[in-house]
């Protein structure tokens, strides 16, 4: 990723100290998206490293990595997929469940009338922390036949063990909190 694009990200996010608790910083990534030159820098990063062609499909998770998904997936000339939470798609479905700091998640795709065989896949989110939301999109994606052909995310918490989650998958930040 080009330095111009994470000094766009970084010049633009919002830090807030003590949130969601005492010593934690929290960074917020609305500014950046909502700056047409922070949402265009993002999405050439997202996409960066990946040309068009070698990418079937760019698939978001809910809810914030559907806001990238859309742009990065006409960057590249792709569709996008949903990546939904459960309950939202009739049945029958893929799912993969995925534990959080309090009880567990789960992610889902059609099981019917999408074909993701050998489909190259490339999943986009907002931010990579624990790893395990982007570690149950994989998978799914695995699961349903699919080719993870790169994550993608724009801010990485460091610290936490996403990025030793994710270790078998080509990984990209633009950048760090
Ligand atoms: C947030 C964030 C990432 C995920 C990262 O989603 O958008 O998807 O947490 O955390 P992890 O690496 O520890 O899994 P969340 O499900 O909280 O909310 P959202 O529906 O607003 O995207
Ligand atoms: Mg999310």
């Amino acid at each position: 990723v080009s330095p111009a694009i994470s000094s766009a990200v970084e010049r633009l996010m919002r830090r807030v100290e003590d949130f969601p608790s005492s010593g934690v910083q929290f960074c917020d990534l609305t500014p950046v998206l909502a700056d047409p030159e922070g949402f265009d820098a993002v999405v050439r990063g997202l996409a960066a490293g990946h040309e068009v062609g070698s990418i079937d499909y760019v698939a978001g998770l809910d809810a914030r990595g559907f806001l990238l998904a859309g742009a990065v997936a006409v960057r590249l000339h792709t569709g996008v997929l949903a990546i939904r939470k459960a309950g939202k798609l009739p049945p029958p479905v893929h799912s993969r469940s995925y534990e959080l700091e309090y009880g567990a998640a789960t992610l889902e795709l059609p099981a019917d009338g999408l074909d993701l065989s050998g489909k190259r896949v490339l999943v986009v989110d907002d931010v990579l922390a624990t790893g395990g939301t982007l570690s149950a999109a994989v998978g799914l994606l695995d699961d349903c036949g699919a080719i993870v052909a790169g994550l993608s995310v724009v801010l990485e918490v460091p610290g936490l063990g996403g990025r030793d989650r994710l270790a078998d998958t080509s990984l990209t930040c633009l950048t760090v909190a």
